[in-house]
C-alpha cells in the first residue's frame, strides 16, 4: 500500500521548520493553492482566503510578530520530563529546537502563506435553539493540509503554525486585511527542506482505533 505515491507523500509529510535558500516558484505555490481549494468544507462554504508573502520586508515584519508570539507562548510550556522511551524524548527535543529555530528564522523561509478564515455566521438555529454542526475552522484546516500535502508532492516542506494568532491585529494590519471580516487560521512557511523528509513519530493507528464498539481493537496494523 505504501508504495503508492500519494500514500508515500502523506506518510512523509511532517513539520519542516528549516529551509534552504533555494527559491520557491510562484507557479509551485499556485499548484498548492489549487490543491487547497479542492478541500471539503461544510456546505461547500469555502471560508478561506490566502495571502502569499514573498516580499522580504513583509516577511521580516511577520517574522518579528511570529517571534514575539512564540516567545510568549514558549514561556507557558511546562518542561516535559517523562517519556515513553528515548525515541520519544529525542523526538520531543528535536521538535522544541526546530520550533525555536523557526521562530528565530521565519522570514528566511522563501514564502509564507497566511490562511484566513472569513468571520461569517455559522451556527444555525431553529425553534429548538442553536445547532452544533461543527466549527467553521473545520472548513479551513482541510485546505491547509491539502496545501501542505501538495507542497510535499513537489518536494517542498511546510509547517502548519498558529501562534501568530496572538498578534492577529498587527499581522492583519500589515497585510491590509480587514480584521472585522477575517481571522488568521494558520501561517505556513514554505521552502525546500534543509534536512530530509521522513516518517514522523506518531501513536500507532491500532492503538487509537476501535472497531464497531469502543474497546474492540485489532492489534498490529
Ligand atoms: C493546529 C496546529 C497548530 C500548530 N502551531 C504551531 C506553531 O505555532 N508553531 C510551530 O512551530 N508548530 C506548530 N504546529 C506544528 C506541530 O508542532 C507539529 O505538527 C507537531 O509537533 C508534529 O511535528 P512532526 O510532524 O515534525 O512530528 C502546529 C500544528 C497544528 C496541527
Amino acid at each position: 500500500m505504501e508504495s503508492n505515491a500519494v500514500i508515500e507523500s502523506i506518510m512523509t509529510t511532517r513539520a519542516i521548520r528549516r529551509f534552504t535558500d533555494e527559491p520557491v516558484l510562484d507557479a509551485q505555490i499556485e499548484i498548492c493553492l489549487r490543491a487547497a481549494q479542492q478541500a471539503p468544507s461544510g456546505g461547500n462554504v469555502q471560508p478561506q482566503s490566502y495571502v502569499v508573502v514573498t516580499d522580504p520586508d513583509v516577511k521580516s515584519t511577520l517574522g518579528r510578530w511570529y517571534r514575539a508570539a512564540f516567545d510568549r507562548y514558549e514561556r507557558t510550556l511546562a518542561e516535559v520530563t517523562e517519556f515513553r522511551d528515548e525515541a520519544q524524548a529525542e523526538s520531543w527535543r528535536r521538535g522544541v529546537a526546530a520550533s525555536r529555530h523557526l521562530a528565530d528564522h521565519l522570514a528566511a523561509a522563501p514564502a509564507l502563506v497566511v490562511f484566513l478564515m472569513a468571520r461569517i455566521p455559522w451556527t444555525p438555529r431553529d425553534d429548538h435553539g442553536e445547532m452544533d454542526i461543527g466549527r467553521l475552522d473545520a472548513s479551513v484546516y482541510p485546505a491547509v493540509q491539502n496545501f501542505c500535502l501538495a507542497a510535499r508532492a513537489l518536494g517542498l516542506g511546510t509547517a502548519l503554525t498558529t501562534v501568530i494568532r496572538i498578534h492577529t491585529a498587527e499581522v492583519l494590519a500589515e497585510l491590509g486585511v480587514p480584521e472585522d471580516r477575517f481571522e488568521i487560521a494558520a501561517l505556513v512557511p514554505v521552502g525546500r527542506p534543509a534536512g530530509n523528509f521522513g516518517v514522523a513519530l506518531r501513536k500507532p493507528a491500532a492503538a487509537v482505533t476501535h472497531w464497531n464498539h469502543w474497546g474492540d481493537r485489532r492489534p498490529g496494523f
